[in-house]
């Protein structure tokens, strides 16, 4: 009877170490990972906000808003001081002209990083059209994804 609970106990262990084996595999192999590895991520998609290591995932506005520029222009796009300067989005007169934040996002600005590797034209579009119509912000004449494209 005890010979037999071991060896279920024993056939139990290797079953889970099979299992994580494979669960590493699937993983591991592609070159999305080594990249991973590269800049620190391991998994890049844990948490679904990258369809790769490199491309944010979320579709709208105001999801890549939560996502990326939140953590720098705060949620409520009031912008922050302290160990950098982070400008305020909200009732900012430089977004009247929707080229220039797209612009910005695409390439960067001083201690902003440009996005264009990491989202796609549309996704472009909509973060610059949900700043320029939230935060006391009303632009109504939002920017197209060509006219980010043309920009790039
Ligand atoms: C890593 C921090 C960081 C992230 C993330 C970030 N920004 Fe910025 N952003 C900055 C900083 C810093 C500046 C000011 C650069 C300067 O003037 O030196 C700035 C400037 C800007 C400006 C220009 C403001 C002005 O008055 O000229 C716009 C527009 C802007 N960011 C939009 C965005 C949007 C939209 C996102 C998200 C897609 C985003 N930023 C993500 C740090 C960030």
């Amino acid at each position: 009877m005890k010979t037999a609970t071991c060896i279920l106990a024993a056939a139990a262990a290797l079953s889970l170490a099979s299992v994580g084996a494979a669960a590493f595999a699937q993983a591991a192999p592609e070159s999305e990972s080594a990249k991973a590895s590269m800049i620190g991520g391991g998994a890049g998609d844990a948490d679904g906000a990258f369809v790769s290591p490199f491309r944010f995932s979320e579709p709208d506005g105001a999801k890549l808003y939560k996502r990326v520029c939140a953590g720098c222009h705060m949620g409520d796009a009031k912008g922050a001081k302290g160990a950098g300067f982070y400008p305020a989005l909200a009732g900012n007169p430089n977004l009247e002209s929707a080229a220039y934040p797209a612009y910005v996002v695409l390439h960067g600005m001083h201690g902003m990083p440009g996005f264009a590797g990491m989202m796609s034209d549309e996704q472009i579009a909509g973060v610059v059209n949900y700043v320029r119509t939230n935060f006391g912000n009303s632009y109504s004449d939002p920017i197209t994804a060509e006219e980010v494209k043309a920009a790039r």
